[in-house]
């Protein structure tokens, strides 16, 4: 299988079908994870691959599948594209996690289930956080059509057709399939191919990966020798890795001495590296990527690298503390109930920040109409002009209010 060339975001309602879709999508792994680091990555990832697959004999949607063995004629398939599913959960808890999962996404599919009235609270919010954090190229996918008759999947495309008005996806296909009985897997194929495009891939430029999760992938028991190196996944967004490349990995450590905390960048040596499902000496972006490395795996255990960016050392953007956003303000809270005015950002409330796959908070030190100083609890390595996701915390939980961008 080759280097995915794009990661598809799943997102919606907690039970309308996202990972029932990912596993229709991705068809039966027959194939055995031999090495540490593949089976726990792919387990704990919530990524899947997948060859989207064209029939040369049958006419279009027919043609279209994820099996090497066309299913109505026998012929061989030939492959288009290799993708990478990032499946975001739905629960409403979760909500930091479906930001930091949106940033590594190139586009998404928007699962809605036909037998509950739309728009359900979390269809809104994540719907709201592609439109926020930009992500365009959206496929609607209109699932549980064999739970319902004729009649209802029609009244369910016209509550969808009105709920996406005047959002990134008013314009998006939808299409209804039933992720459970495989119905339609094969228009959904047709309509992911055309409307996610592979992204133009900045390869020549500084290598920049954000960092998703981090592993320790050691098990007890295992002898010296045995011991493999801190393990990163993620995804690069700009240029390209090698097998063997020196790299930076940015905030890096906290450092608490004589009651003075500061971060200090941490480097090391890629030992391996794996792209989907292989072992390859270099890769660019597309896909999740796992890097073996030569840190104490003690540094990478339990995602505690999550929200870092890796880089060629001496080219990561700087380690911010604090920074000053334009922002864009959501007019309602939604997600809720009762979808309450958004008041301006005042000065000294904490916010939660998504910028790549880091969550952090962020004090307001000074607030102006359209823009907000913030001091980070938890340091960020970021560019200017970045996207900030602005979330406050509402009846105790944190809802999206809203879009940054740094300036300064
Ligand atoms: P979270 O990850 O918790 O947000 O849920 P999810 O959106 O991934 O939903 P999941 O795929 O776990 O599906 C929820 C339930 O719906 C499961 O019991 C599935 O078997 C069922 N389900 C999913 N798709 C279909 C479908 O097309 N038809 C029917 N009848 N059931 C489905």
């Amino acid at each position: 299988m080759a280097q995915p060339s794009l990661n598809i975001g799943m997102v919606g309602h907690v039970d309308h079908g996202k990972t029932t879709l990912v596993r229709a999508l991705s068809g039966v792994w027959t194939d055995t994870h031999s090495e540490e680091i593949k089976r726990g990555i792919s387990i704990r990832l919530g990524y899947a691959d997948t060859v989207f697959r064209k029939c040369p004999e049958c006419p279009e949607p027919q043609c279209y599948t994820v099996e090497k063995k066309c299913a109505h004629c026998g012929a061989k398939t030939d492959e288009i594209k290799t993708v990478s599913f990032v499946d975001a959960p739905g629960h409403e808890t979760l909500m930091a996690t479906m930001l930091s999962g949106a940033a590594i996404m190139d586009g998404a599919m928007l699962v809605i289930a036909a037998n509950e009235t739309c728009p359900q609270p979390q269809t809104k919010e994540h719907l709201m956080a592609l439109n926020v954090i930009g992500i365009k190229n959206v496929v609607i996918v209109q699932n549980k059509i064999d739970l319902v008759p004729r009649e209802r999947v029609l009244e369910s495309y016209q509550e969808i057709k009105e709920f996406v008005k005047g959002t990134v996806a008013e314009n998006a296909p939808i299409i209804p399939i039933s992720a459970q009985q495989k119905i339609n897997i094969d228009a959904l194929i047709q309509a992911l191919d055309t409307y996610i495009p592979v992204p133009e891939h900045k390869i020549e430029q500084d290598a920049q990966m954000l960092i998703a999760r981090s592993f320790d992938i050691n098990h007890p028991g295992f002898t010296y020798e045995e011991i493999k190196g801190g393990v990163i996944g993620g995804t690069l967004t700009q240029g390209s890795f090698k097998e063997g490349d020196d790299v930076e990995i940015r905030p890096g450590l906290k450092i608490t001495s004589d009651g003075v905390t500061r971060w200090e960048p941490v480097f090391t040596k890629i030992t391996e590296i794996h792209a989907g499902k292989s072992k390859v000496k270099k890769a660019v972006p597309g896909g999740l990527l796992a890097l073996g490395t030569q840190l104490d795996p003690s540094l990478t255990k339990g995602d505690s690298l999550t929200g870092q960016v890796v880089g060629i050392p001496g080219t990561l953007p700087p380690t911010r503390d604090g920074f000053l956003m334009k922002l864009d303000l959501l007019k309602r809270v939604v997600g809720v109930t009762n979808e309450s005015e958004i008041n301006e950002i005042k000065t000294s409330e904490p916010l939660m920040l998504n910028i790549g796959t880091a969550t952090t908070v962020g004090v307001v030190t000074s607030a102006r109409k359209d823009l907000a100083e913030v001091k980070l609890k938890r340091p960020v390595c970021v560019d200017k002009g970045a996207h900030v996701a602005i979330s406050r915390r509402i009846d105790s939980r944190w809802r999206l209010i809203g879009v940054g961008i740094i300036e300064d």
